[in-house]
């Protein structure tokens, strides 16, 4: 059998369907970590945020091209993996086999997941979601100063290049901007909810397509999978649950991240006299 009749193959579609899913596993877990470095308070994440923001144009959009690609792909094979389910369904057949909450709801999870993606891009990264509009000073109003950037830190003390604190954006700021809308904190909650089951029953179904899901194995791999959708669960909510609790606030308003924020603003003004 050639590549190409391998692909058109349902075992081909299959493996395609697990493999772009393998890759967005990975990227969700990628991201979620990183995210978390809000915890550690605002140096620790926007200093995270230079890094990615200083990967050359070319290799970023490799990247992005790469994620997007995959989530085309897996989209694609899961509309005709079904197609060629209902078409090989006898009319009024019902499926006697016992399945599972997530995987019953694998479609419908999947459409409400893109639709989140496609928020949560225009929400953060585009930034056109109203109160988040691309004019950074929008975003920022209510920051103390507006500093849409702010200097880059590390063990402490401002980075210094060419005699100039290096300014990064404040993503952390911004992050909690977003989240004090307590509606857009409830939306992303629960599409992480849903993230979590879909991917519960996407990681098992990536086992069973690479033959790993065998008797002996299949309880315990279910279980790591849904282990994994539970830690990606909590990881991701956490961040806006705690702003909505109040557990995360602007740095400003935060008594042990003022003085670095303002001392910042303070070099800067400091070095362009
Ligand atoms: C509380 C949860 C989340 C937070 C705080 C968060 C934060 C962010 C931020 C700040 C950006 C913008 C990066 C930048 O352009 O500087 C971003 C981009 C992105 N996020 Fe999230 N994210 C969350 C959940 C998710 C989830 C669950 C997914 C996928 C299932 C996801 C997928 C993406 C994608 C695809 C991008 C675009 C990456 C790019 O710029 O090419 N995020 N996220």
């Amino acid at each position: 059998m050639s590549i190409r009749q391998y692909l058109q193959s349902s075992l081909g579609r299959k493996w395609l369907m697990a493999m772009t899913g393998l890759i967005l596993v990975l990227f969700v877990m990628g991201h979620m970590l990183g995210n978390l470095l809000i915890f550690l308070g605002p140096d620790a994440i926007n200093a995270y945020a230079y890094k990615l923001h200083s990967i050359p144009d070319a290799i970023m959009t490799l990247i992005r091209l790469s994620l997007l690609l995959a989530v085309g792909i897996h989209i694609w094979m899961a509309v005709l993996l079904t197609l060629e389910n209902k078409k090989a369904k006898p009319q009024g057949f019902k499926n006697k086999v016992k399945s599972t909450y997530a995987s019953r709801t694998m479609r419908m999870s999947g459409v409400i997941l893109l639709s989140f993606i496609i928020f949560h891009i225009l929400h953060y990264t585009v930034r056109i979601v109203p109160t988040m509009e691309y004019n950074d000073n929008a975003v920022f109003t209510e920051i103390a100063g507006n500093s849409n950037y702010v200097a880059l830190y590390k063990d402490s003390h401002p980075v210094i290049k060419y005699d100039e604190p290096v300014q990064t954006f404040n993503v952390y700021d911004m992050l909690i901007h977003g989240f004090k809308n307590p509606y857009v904190s409830f939306f992303y909650i629960l599409s992480v909810g849903l993230l979590c089951l879909h991917l519960a029953h996407g990681i098992s179904s990536i086992f069973q397509t690479f033959g790993l899901r065998n008797v002996a194995w299949r309880v315990r791999l279910d279980r790591v999978a849904l282990v994994y959708g539970l830690i990606v669960f909590i990881g991701f909510a956490s961040i806006p649950s705690a702003v909505i609790m109040e557990k995360l606030k602007y740095s400003w308003e935060s008594s042990e991240t003022e003085n670095t924020i303002s001392q910042s603003i303070e070099l800067h003004q400091s070095s362009t006299h």
